[in-house]
């Protein structure tokens, strides 16, 4: 049987790391399938981005991150990591974020659905 790519938007959950890891770095820059991502730890809840900045390309892993925003260290835009929204008077596309789960102390990221326009 032939082996068939699912469906646009269907999910599609891979293991991207280890919770404990983000004890030590909230933000943690990760491969998944080969993407760079970064996982986020923002108080109890945890998130999925893309590690380039849409803007320039800089690596959000060295960014802060509080309140639910990450801050990009270059030029100091700011990206809600609940949908990747970019903060008021910046013209480019949002940050690329994708839902996040944990199973048995693995965080789980679904490629299949990411959060903003590709
Ligand atoms: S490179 Fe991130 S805001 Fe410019």
């Amino acid at each position: 049987m032939p082996d068939r790519a699912a469906p646009a938007g269907s999910p599609r959950w891979l293991p991207a790391g280890r919770l404990e890891a983000l004890d030590a770095r909230p933000i943690l820059p990760v491969l998944v399938e080969g993407r760079p991502l970064i996982l986020v730890r923002d108080g109890g809840r945890i998130f999925a981005a893309e590690r380039a900045c849409p803007h320039e390309g800089a690596d959000l892993a060295r960014g802060r991150c509080s309140e639910g925003r990450l801050l990009c260290p270059h030029h100091l835009a700011w990206f809600r990591l609940e949908d990747g929204a970019v903060s008021p008077g910046w013209s480019f596309r949002p940050l690329r974020t994708y839902p996040v789960r944990t199973l048995g102390g693995v965080i789980e990221v679904d490629l299949g659905r990411a959060g903003s326009a590709p």
